[in-house]
């Protein structure tokens, strides 16, 4: 059988396929079913300083293609995800992703702090959440983002990635990767939910979800494309020290290849997390194997990035 492990920011992963932060990964008992399933890591979902509850509901909608969510960063507070890192860790003893999305710099510091005392292997820090009220999508706002690499890298003694909103122009590419490269990230995850997309219900003439008037980021197959040239545009323009996770559009063993074609070390499923539960992850597996095997490849670093521009 094909050898499907990574090592992403120096943590061994058994396979490359795993849980992207947010969605069923709030609670203990939800992180759980993650420890306990195929994922190869448990990815905890964006934390701030003080619980939250979170928009109103209805805040998420399945869609044909994907999903559309504007959840506001539900979460029980950093201090609970410290805690859950231990209890996860000596019950499941596999790689642990904590997740940081503060309100502010000195949030983001103060729980980068903490979390030097967590069991979690890696942390990621993410600027990339389009859906909290009276705030713009961090990771658009490049001084701000600049600031808090700066600040974070001089505090944080784990691994660390960063979760990344799409960008649309190379541009934005450039500056975002030449900001990355002064300070030690680990991996960049590409993408979050592309944000403020609109879905309407022509029926009932209303939106589908309630919160910011039914705008809300969407994520899975309808965001496949931009996540891959995501994944793409830094691996061009990153040196190989900064690894590439892709998320985005996961469904199948064949997406999995595709980004790993384009210069994804690991991938991570979002949506079809939610829309299929966890067996989702072993199907995934099972099929990027298969496909391993039929094109003759024995490990992901046989074709990572070895992706051919047609003549
Ligand atoms: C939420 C959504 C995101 O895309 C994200 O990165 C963090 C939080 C949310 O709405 O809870």
């Amino acid at each position: 059988m094909s050898d499907i492990s990574v090592s992403l920011a120096g943590v061994h992963l058994e396979t490359c396929i795993f849980n992207a932060s947010g969605p069923n990964d709030v609670l203990l008992e939800e992180l759980e079913i993650i420890a306990r399933s195929k994922s190869s890591a448990v990815t905890m979902k964006s934390c701030t300083l003080e619980p939250r509850k979170g928009n109103s509901e209805p805040r998420y909608a399945d869609l044909e293609l994907g999903s559309i969510n504007s959840m506001g960063l539900p979460n029980l507070g950093y201090k609970e995800y410290i805690r859950f890192s231990k209890v996860l860790k000596s019950k499941y003893n596999k790689p642990i992703i904590a997740s940081i999305s503060g309100m502010s710099l000195r949030d983001n510091v103060t729980m980068f702090e903490a979390f030097n005392d967590s069991e979690a292997d890696i942390i990621e820090f993410n600027p990339g959440s389009p859906n909290t009220i009276g705030r713009p999508t961090m990771g658009y706002d490049f001084e701000y983002l600049e600031q808090n690499l700066r600040e974070i890298t001089k505090i944080c003694r784990k691994p660390l990635g960063v979760k990344l909103p799409p960008y649309f122009d190379f541009v934005h590419f450039e500056a975002v990767a030449e900001i990355l490269k002064k300070y030690n990230v680990r991996y960049i995850s590409c993408i979050n939910s592309i944000g403020n997309a609109l879905f309407i219900d022509p029926i009932k003439e209303q939106t589908l979800i309630k919160p910011k008037g039914g705008f809300g980021g969407l994520g899975g197959k309808y965001i496949k494309p931009t996540s891959l040239a995501n994944v793409r545009k830094f691996y061009e323009l990153l040196d190989e020290k900064i690894q590439i996770v892709g998320c985005g559009g996961v469904y199948t063993g064949v997406d999995v290849f595709e980004f790993i074609l384009v210069g994804a070390s690991a991938v991570q499923l979002g949506t079809v997390f939610i829309q299929e539960g966890p067996s989702c992850f072993e199907r995934v597996q099972n099929e990027l194997h298969a496909i391993m095997q039929k094109k003759g490849y024995e490990s992901i670093e046989d074709f990572r990035g070895r992706l051919r521009i047609i003549e």
